[in-house]
């Protein structure tokens, strides 16, 4: 991989932007965390954005977030978890999943994290959506890790030694 961009994706809770952040230290590239990027813009937290604004208007902001992806290189990217369907996401670079089942990812955010997720709110829900896009994960993604049980630093070694 020379230049390309390192793009993290993955359902809410499995640990994308600290995993990218961690990366970006280590392979001493720019990190971009597309919805730290929203929240910037809007001074807002994603569950106000999402509120006041509505899930369409967020995921517009997104699908801007990608086509200014598209003319980088060189960055690892932290996206959301619905950031996949942006239209020109494989043109973004080189695509890690991180994998978990839905009780692993629900066992580990804590109530105050899954109240900061609008689509986390109530499991019954969440676990629809999980069930929904794995494998459009799957399918997007040229790198698969499994995260269950392993610590930053472990995943960061594996991380490195595949790409
Ligand atoms: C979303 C995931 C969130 C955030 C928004 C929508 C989703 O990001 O973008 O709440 O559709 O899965 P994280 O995956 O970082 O929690």
């Amino acid at each position: 991989m020379k230049n390309e961009n390192i793009v993290f994706i993955g359902f809410m809770g499995s640990g994308k932007s600290s995993l990218a952040r961690a990366l970006s230290q280590k392979m001493d590239k720019v990190y971009l965390d597309s919805d730290s990027l929203i929240e910037m813009k809007f001074q807002k937290s994603i569950s106000e954005i999402f509120k006041i604004f509505g899930e369409e208007f967020f995921r517009k902001e997104e699908q801007k977030l990608a086509y200014l992806f598209s003319m980088i290189d060189n960055t690892v990217i932290a996206t959301g978890g619905g950031f996949i369907h942006v239209p020109n996401f494989k043109s973004l670079g080189f695509c890690i999943y991180l994998r978990a089942e839905f009780d692993f990812l629900s066992k580990h955010l804590s109530l105050e994290e899954k109240n900061k997720r609008p689509l986390f709110c109530d499991e019954i829900k969440a676990k629809k959506l999980y069930n929904k896009r794995i494998k459009d994960y799957e399918k997007k993604a040229d790198l698969i890790i499994d995260i269950e049980n392993k610590n930053i630093k472990e995943l960061l070694e594996e991380i490195i030694k595949r790409i």
